[in-house]
């Protein structure tokens, strides 16, 4: 099995490189005009179900072709380790940086994803999904100490991640902390469920949210932030003050 090299986050990373907008529209025409927008100011673009299954690949290569903005195929394959394995293969073709595959029951799938992957794209893991509550893990029929606890869940999931050769996880803002102390620094931690503490921001379907600085504070490397950008009146405005808040983290760590 091929390991994927993590070389960047080893190194000093711009504040812009920690943003990650994902093209989260119906149509290649809106989404091109996000990444003509955005491609200076964030350092990955993620591509999700809704843009790929209406537009194909071909998102791919109009973000390859207007920066250097990093690509993130976010398409969460939760399948049997074959069929995980082989779509994988797939992704790795594309030339992508990172995929998602859910961490879900047990390692052979993740194990699955990694070898499929060929070292040629950085597996993620999704822990528990940001929009997921104390309660949802309770009534899905999971113990009392992953239901009172959800990080205890996160870190079972993340460790059986870590053991299967993935390049990092998906989880919460709050969790990270917790992550990056258990699995070290090189192991990469991604994070959705970020909400500006803007006036008026709604946390919409999230509930494990987190904003920018608190994200960065406790070890995040990537944040996804979506609607924030997205539905803000002025989505490069927007972007350029999340940028400013991980900026000042940064600046206050030296
Ligand atoms: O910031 P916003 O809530 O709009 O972000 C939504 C995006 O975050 C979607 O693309 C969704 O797929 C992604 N997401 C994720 N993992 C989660 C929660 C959301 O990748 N746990």
């Amino acid at each position: 099995m091929r390991a994927y090299k993590n070389s960047e986050i080893d190194f000093m990373r711009a504040a812009k490189d920690y943003i990650v907008f994902p093209l989260d529209v119906p149509s290649l025409k809106e989404a091109e005009q996000y990444v003509v927008l955005l491609s200076e100011y964030v350092g990955m673009f993620k591509v999700g179900l809704e843009l790929f299954i209406s537009s194909g690949p071909e998102i791919i290569k109009i973000i390859k072709k207007s920066g250097t903005a990093k690509i993130f195929l976010d398409l969460k394959l939760h399948d049997i380790p074959a069929t995980v394995s082989r779509a994988m293969a797939s992704i790795a073709d594309l030339g992508v940086d990172f995929a998602t595959v859910h961490c879900g029951e047990n390692k052979k799938m993740l194990e699955a994803a990694v070898a499929g992957s060929c070292g040629k794209v950085g597996v993620l893991g999704v822990t528990v999904l940001t929009s997921v509550s104390s309660k949802d893990i309770h009534d899905a029929g999971f113990r009392s100490e992953f239901s009172s606890d959800m990080s205890r869940l996160v870190i079972k999931r993340t460790v059986m991640a870590k053991e299967a050769g993935c390049a990092g996880i998906v989880c919460s803002g709050l969790e990270a902390e917790m992550i990056k102390e258990k699995s070290g620094k090189n192991f990469i931690v991604v994070t959705p469920g970020i909400r500006p503490s803007w006036d008026g921001m709604k946390k919409d379907d999230q509930e494990r949210t987190t904003t920018p600085a608190m994200a960065v504070k406790n070890g995040s490397d990537y944040l996804v932030i979506g609607r924030p950008i997205r539905d803000a009146k002025d989505p490069k405005e927007a972007v350029i003050r999340i940028t400013r808040e991980v900026e000042a983290v940064l600046q206050n760590d030296e």
